[in-house]
């Protein structure tokens, strides 16, 4: 680094002896991390010429998403979201050669109820009747026997349950075991487009940035099967609102599926459903774990 005014010598010196301050770190990955984020975010401060008025009005956004932050909300969850943080980990971390990975989102629950492969998720309420099915393979091509998949979307009225009251905390969400031959299936309805949350200073942020708080229509999916590297990602329907400026920057080439008219009346029958249905079908890909 060259130096060309006092400021900068004092600018530098001051980096060096905070990134070296974590030189001592008990775990030396700890020592790593620490050092880099505090280069770069020093660099940030330089290059901004940042004033301590908006310092204090970024210690006021932290402090303000600490208030908000409960074992329900978790806004700095949100904070990453939104500044494609946790899409950019999800990028870097990503095994080559599987199915791309997306974000996981506040709307999972560990809890799911484990259903039969094939299961009808869709209990009489609303919405357009979507046969979801595919099979879980490696990157061979070749099945995966005992593969799980784990699975939530939003209801007709575009909401979790997290956020609605009177849907049941397990509606339109489980656990499949797939088949020997990878195969899954389950019936659920088409997801809608959502905000993100915007009730806190995330909402503020993006509405000051003129940005959009809209996610396209997604299903989650959570994949796992033994020695392989666990996948987190989302499907996302062809065509739908905002497939081009999600606010949390999880759609992926890879992962916009088309969502198409099916008139098997065998399927319709084994449901009770109408034809036509919707339907989707996915390989999910796994990477062997090293
Ligand atoms: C979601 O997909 O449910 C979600 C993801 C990130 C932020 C908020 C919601
Ligand atoms: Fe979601």
């Amino acid at each position: 680094m060259t130096t060309s005014s006092p400021q900068d010598a004092l600018s530098l010196s001051v980096t060096e002896a905070a990134m070296r301050s974590f030189a001592t770190a008990s775990n030396p990955r700890l020592g790593e991390v620490m050092a880099l984020l505090v280069k770069h975010l020093h660099a940030f401060v330089q290059e901004s010429h940042l004033t301590k008025a908006e310092w204090l009005q970024g210690l006021e956004f932290l402090t303000a998403s600490a208030a908000i932050t409960d074992g329900e909300r978790n806004e700095f969850s949100l904070i990453s979201d939104i500044m494609g943080i946790s899409s950019m980990v999800d990028v870097v971390s990503q095994p080559v050669g599987g199915t791309p990975s997306s974000v996981l989102g506040p709307f999972h629950n560990h809890d799911s109820k484990v259903k039969p492969n094939g299961s009808d998720l869709t209990d009489g309420q609303p919405g357009e009747r979507t046969w979801f099915k595919g099979r879980v393979v490696g990157v061979d091509g070749q099945p995966i026997p005992n593969a799980e998949l784990d699975f939530w979307q939003n209801a007709d009225n575009g909401l979790y349950p997290a956020q609605d009251p009177e849907q049941d905390p397990h509606n339109l969400r489980c656990k499949i075991k797939c088949e020997a031959d990878g195969s899954f299936n389950l019936l659920t309805i088409r997801p809608h487009p959502y905000t993100v949350p915007t009730d806190g200073p995330v909402g503020a942020l993006l509405r000051a940035s003129n940005r959009g708080i809209w996610r396209p229509a997604h299903y989650h999916v959570i994949v796992s099967a033994p020695g392989h590297v666990g996948l987190v990602t989302e499907l996302f329907p062809e065509g739908s609102d905002y497939i081009d400026n999600d606010t949390v920057f999880g759609v992926r080439p890879g992962l916009v599926v088309p969502f198409v008219p099916c008139h098997d009346k065998a399927v319709a029958e084994r449901f009770g459903i109408e034809t036509p249905f919707l339907e989707v079908n996915f390989e999910f890909c796994l990477v062997k774990a090293s």
